[in-house]
């Protein structure tokens, strides 16, 4: 496919048909993860791969539990704003137990260059944590999720991205731990990938002008 047709036709699917995916695309499409740049080269991901559906529901079980947790403080507040949060679970976290694939994307920190020259220099943590925030090493995440949803669409397949649930970070990690004894010491969930083939009515949303998101100074 071309490059521009590859991004254009790039969108958050939430709807999948049953069709699985081989594994050897599985593998081109981490693969894309893999080469994406990361500030010092420092490749501060790792990439769990999950298509079992038992481990799946099991997860899936971890984010409901933890939304309605959430959700029953909500109530006492506001009902309504309580059963927003529990719809939104579903139709914007939930969706990928219908996906065959789902990559469960952890990261470890990473501060660029002047992070540790000025903790060596004795500047204040606060000080510093205003320079380093947000994570810089989320934007190496970001790179390598991004490559592998636009490898993704390049062999035919829809992904979507997600951090809806991440309030469930620690019970997640939890399940992975006893479940399959996964654990990644300094790592932690930063995101996860849905994949599959696209099932039709997948609609995604306009976006602003660039003249509207650009300054040009000439
Ligand atoms: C960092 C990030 C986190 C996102 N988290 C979620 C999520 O938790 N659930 C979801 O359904 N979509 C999620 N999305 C998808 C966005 O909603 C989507 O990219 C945006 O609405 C634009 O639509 P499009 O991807 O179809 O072009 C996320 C996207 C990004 C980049």
């Amino acid at each position: 496919m071309e490059f521009r047709d590859v991004i254009v036709k790039r969108q958050s699917i939430r709807k999948y048909t049953d069709q699985d995916i081989p594994k050897e695309d599985i593998l081109k499409i981490l693969d894309a993860g893999r080469i994406a740049p990361s500030g010092k080269n420092c490749q501060n991901w790792h990439f769990l791969v999950v298509t079992n559906k038992d481990l799946k529901e099991k997860i899936a079980k971890a984010i409901t539990d933890k939304n309605e947790e959430i959700s029953k403080k909500m109530d006492e507040k506001d009902p309504e704003k309580g059963n927003r949060f529990r719809k939104f679970v579903k139709n914007f976290t939930l969706f990928y137990l219908n996906a065959p694939v789902l990559i469960i994307i952890y990261a470890t920190n990473y501060y660029p260059s002047g992070y540790y020259e000025m903790e060596f220099a004795g500047y204040p943590q606060e000080e510093m944590d205003k320079l380093f925030i947000p994570n810089p090493g989320m934007q190496n995440i970001g790179a390598a999720v991004q490559n592998m949803s636009l490898a993704a669409v390049d062999l035919g397949y829809g992904s979507c991205w997600m951090t809806g649930q991440n309030y469930a970070r620690e019970e997640i990690e939890a399940v992975l731990k006893e479940e399959i004894g996964f654990e990644k010491e300094g790592y932690f969930l930063a995101c996860m990938l849905s994949l599959g083939v696209p099932a039709p009515g997948n609609k995604s949303p306009g976006r602003k002008e660039l003249s509207e998101i650009t300054t040009f100074v000439e």
